[in-house]
């Protein structure tokens, strides 16, 4: 396949800021697009095992044809791989591979690798330079733009990082066909999330086109990738360090987490179908408190079905959760301000605002209306 970037959007940061490069075929091309922002002609590809056998002979070819020297560290895939073992390692490995401060690292693969060799150059002597190549829709549509990187400790996800901005991401929609479909839907579900939180229209065409970008239709999957894109390179240019309007990224992510935790962040509740249930919650308690017309929580979970992702809790496999275990896990939320839950409402489709004073007593009552069980199982 020949390639094409048929789409360029730029995040506004001054002079930090980059473009992010959506289209097919773009590894093979890596080369022409990554080589004029390289200090000298090398660096190395950072990527785990299952990304390195589908698609890393392709970007290495795609470098060589550039005539840019490639080395790569392989590492374990999954979540346990954003640690701290695998940071020394890494951060080791970059060292004897000669990575010196002018040179630049490409992270291959989903939000794992991205937020980890994100944070390792953020790290790396004093700060040196990296490229995102996303390869889950995920990381295409959310994770790889924006500059959050980081690593998870016991206590929690992401409670060790930088923000640290890449110098170009490259959003090959090629490689997302090897992508299994639980992780496709994953991603979709912050496809979705972009629309909710602030484009009606897209929200609409997804109703519409939505089953076109889960079978990989290369214009439907384009459109969705760039619109999501778009709208978060948007939002961080507004507010790069969350002081503020970043937050709203967060649909659907405070119910999210405590789901998530509750089931053990385990195979049972993906990240992305915990949103999908959460943006539903989020939704309910909008309408709860009379900000959202009744009917707009329904809307979402119609749309939520028909892609095959769970709306509501009790969709979620397994013995049913309990109401008390999910507020003690919300009140741990990191995004807990001073003991206050922080929302994400809405008024209506696509129109998203940040609320820090639901009393708990209307959480409770979403969340037992959700047909949960009321004792700590
Ligand atoms: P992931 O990186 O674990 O990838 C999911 C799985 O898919 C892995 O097993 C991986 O090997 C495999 N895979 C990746 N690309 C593939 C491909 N093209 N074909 C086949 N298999 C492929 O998970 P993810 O969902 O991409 O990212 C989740 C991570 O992203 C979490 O750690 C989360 O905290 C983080 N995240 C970060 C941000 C941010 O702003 N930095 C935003 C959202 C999520
Ligand atoms: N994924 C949320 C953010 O980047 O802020």
């Amino acid at each position: 396949m020949s390639a094409r970037s048929d789409r360029q959007i730029q995040v506004a940061l001054g002079t930090r800021s980059y473009d992010i490069h959506i289209g097919a075929g773009l590894l093979e091309t890596a080369g022409t697009y990554i080589a004029p922002l390289l200090f000298r002609p090398r660096t190395v590809i950072v990527t785990d095992e299952t990304v390195a056998t589908l698609h890393l002979t392709r970007l290495q070819e795609g470098l060589a044809a550039a005539g840019i020297a490639v080395d790569s560290v392989i590492l374990p895939p999954g979540e346990a791989t954003k640690s701290f073992p695998q940071l020394e390692h890494l951060c080791t490995a970059l060292l004897d591979h000669g990575v010196e401060r002018q040179d630049m690292v490409i992270a291959l693969g989903g939000g794992v690798i991205g937020d980890l060799t994100g944070f390792a150059a953020a790290i790396l002597r004093r700060g040196i330079d990296f490229i995102q190549i996303p390869t889950t829709l995920l990381a295409q549509v959310d994770s790889s733009v924006g500059g959050k990187t980081g690593i998870n400790t016991r206590q929690g996800k992401n409670l060790v990082g930088a923000f640290h901005q890449p110098r170009l991401v490259l959003a090959d929609l090629s490689i997302l066909r090897t992508l299994p479909r639980r992780e496709l839907l994953g991603g979709y579900a912050e496809v979705v999330k972009y629309a909710v939180l602030g484009d009606s229209d897209f929200f609409e065409w997804l109703e519409a086109h939505g089953a076109e970008v889960r079978a990989g239709d290369s214009a439907a999957l384009a459109h969705a990738v760039e619109i999501s894109c778009r709208m978060k390179a948007s939002v961080v240019a507004a507010d790069e360090r969350e002081g503020g309007g970043r937050a709203l990224l967060n649909l659907g992510h405070t119910f999210g987490h405590a789901l998530e935790a509750a089931t053990g962040f385990s195979d049972r509740l993906s990240h992305g179908e915990a949103v999908a249930v959460g943006m539903g919650l989020a939704l309910d308690l909008s309408e709860r408190l009379g900000h959202a017309p009744p009917g707009t929580a329904a809307r979402l979970r119609a749309h939520l079905k028909a892609a095959g992702l769970p709306a509501h809790p009790d969709e979620i496999p397994g013995p049913p959760l309990a109401v008390p275990e999910l507020l003690h896990h919300m009140r741990q939320d990191k995004k807990a301000r001073q003991g206050t839950l922080v929302f994400i409402l809405v008024r209506g489709m696509g129109e998203a605002f940040i609320a820090d004073d639901v009393p708990p007593a209307e959480i409770e009552a979403v969340l037992s209306g959700a047909a949960l069980q009321d004792t700590v199982s």
